[in-house]
Parts: C-alpha cells; sequence; structure tokens
C-alpha cells in the first residue's frame, strides 16, 4: 500500500493517533514516509496541526503537508467561509499527492472529521480526494456504542462510490471495555465488510518509557505493519 487515505467515524476519534501508528512502523521498516492533512481546521498559524502532531509522535524524519488551514474548529467549508479564506481545491491535492507518492515509499492522508465533511462550497469531500487518486481508505472507528451504524453508513458511502475499504482500527480502545464494546469486536468488520486491522490501546499516545513504534506494532494487524492478532484480541474480550 503505497497511498491510504484515513477517514473516520466522527471527528475526536483517533485519526491523528492511528495515522501515526502507521507512521511509526512504515518509518521504522525504513519506507519513506509522508503524511498530507489537506485541510487542517482549528489550529492558528502558530500551533502544530495533525500532519506535525504524527511527525512528534513518530519522533522520526518524516514529510508532513497541509493544504489549507482554517483557524476555528469547524468543517473545512464553514471554516473557509467564515474566514474567508481560499477553499482547498481538488487540482492542487491531486497536485500535492503526485509529488508527494512520487517521492515516497507510503504516503497517509488524514481527512478532517468523517468521510463526507465538505472542503468548498461545491461538497469536495475526502471521498471524492480518494476518488480522484484511486486510494483505498481506512476507517477509523470509536469502540463503544454508536459505532456499528456510524461505521455502516461510512462503508455504504465508499461503496456507492465505488472506493475500497481496508479495513477499520479503532482509534481508542478503553483500559476497562464495557459490554457493546466487547461485543463490537464481532460487529464491526459485519458493519464494515472489511476486517478489523486493529486497536490503539487509549493511553498509546501518551505512555511513557515505551517507544511509540512497540505500542503500534502491538495495535495494528499485519496488513498494516504490526503483529496484532484480530482473533487472540477478540477471544480475549469476549463476553
Ligand atoms: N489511542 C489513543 N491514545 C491516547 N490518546 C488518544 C488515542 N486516540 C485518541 N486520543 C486522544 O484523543 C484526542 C482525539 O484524537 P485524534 O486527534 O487522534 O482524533 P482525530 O480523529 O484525528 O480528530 P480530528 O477530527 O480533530 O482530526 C486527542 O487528544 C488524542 O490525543
Ligand atoms: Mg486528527
Amino acid at each position: 500500500m503505497s497511498l491510504l487515505f484515513v477517514t473516520g467515524t466522527g471527528t475526536e476519534v483517533g485519526k491523528t493517533a492511528v495515522t501515526a501508528a502507521l507512521a511509526a512502523l512504515a518509518v521504522r521498516a525504513g519506507r519513506s514516509t509522508a503524511v498530507l492533512k489537506p485541510g487542517q481546521t482549528g489550529v492558528s498559524a502558530t500551533e502544530p496541526g495533525d500532519a506535525e502532531e504524527v511527525a512528534r509522535l513518530v519522533g522520526a524524519s518524516l514529510t508532513t503537508r497541509e493544504l489549507a488551514r482554517y483557524p476555528e474548529p469547524l468543517a473545512p467549508e464553514t471554516a473557509a467561509r467564515r474566514s474567508g479564506l481560499p477553499f482547498l481545491t481538488l487540482d492542487q491535492f491531486t497536485h500535492a499527492v503526485g509529488e508527494l507518492t512520487e517521492r515516497h515509499d507510503i504516503t497517509l492522508v488524514e481527512g478532517a472529521g468523517g468521510l463526507l465533511v465538505r472542503y468548498d462550497h461545491q461538497g469536495l469531500t475526502l471521498a471524492d480526494m480518494a476518488a480522484a487518486v484511486e486510494a483505498e481508505v481506512l476507517l477509523v472507528a470509536t469502540a463503544g456504542l454508536g459505532t456499528l451504524n456510524a461505521t455502516t453508513l461510512t462503508a455504504e458511502a465508499l461503496r456507492a462510490r465505488g472506493l475500497r475499504l481496508a479495513g477499520v482500527v479503532i482509534g481508542c480502545w478503553p483500559a476497562e471495555p464495557d459490554l457493546a464494546t466487547r461485543c463490537n469486536l464481532a460487529d464491526l468488520p459485519t458493519a464494515a465488510g472489511a476486517p478489523l486491522l486493529g486497536a490503539l490501546p487509549a493511553a498509546a499516545t501518551a505512555t511513557p518509557g515505551v517507544p511509540f513504534a512497540d505500542l503500534a506494532a502491538a495495535a495494528l494487524a499485519p496488513a498494516l505493519g504490526g503483529h496484532w492478532d484480530a482473533d487472540a484480541f477478540a477471544a480475549a474480550h469476549r463476553p
């Protein structure tokens, strides 16, 4: 996989954390890695955005790129409209992806919020961007009650656009999973029509003393470069 889009069942679900885990494993495997955040909202001009947060978590050399930034914590279209700053364009996006994929072994693209969040007044979405460059999509899902519906909706929207869902990763697996969370391990692959490819533990981005790449390897399946075992994980948490 040389180009992978990371979307989520919503905002604040762990897309950046999972993108960092993917990048950490790619870098450790000796692959040149780029992280692209097409539209960053909710940070001022001087604050680090999600791409920089990925670089911080990985702690190694990584290309980061951002194409548009708006200070208010809103969907990109709304934030652009309110700020008077230009919308991101599909041309700008495909150009950047072309440049990054040419120079890197792997390019990770992190969307803003969920799949169908708008980037411009004509309704440009991350799904349109993935379609334009024929990329696969990884879905970061919440762990608990409500995730099956959001996962099903996202999977259906991807299928309707002819996009391939590579799998689902739980962005933040709690230390004490409740009944719904544990049941979801069996039901998420059905909802997604794609395999569960990992579960990042809740402390992953703030665990002192353990290299982040080690945490990433333990939390992501072999298809994503780690050694997480879906069957063993499900068996350990079976209600
Ligand atoms: N596995 C995890 N371990 C520790 N913290 C996490 C984990 N997953 C998410 N978080 C924390 O939850 C918050 C949201 O996570 P993150 O920024 O990765 O979400 P996101 O889906 O990228 O959000 P956005 O839509 O704003 O891009 C962050 O403060 C992050 O540090
Ligand atoms: Mg993010």
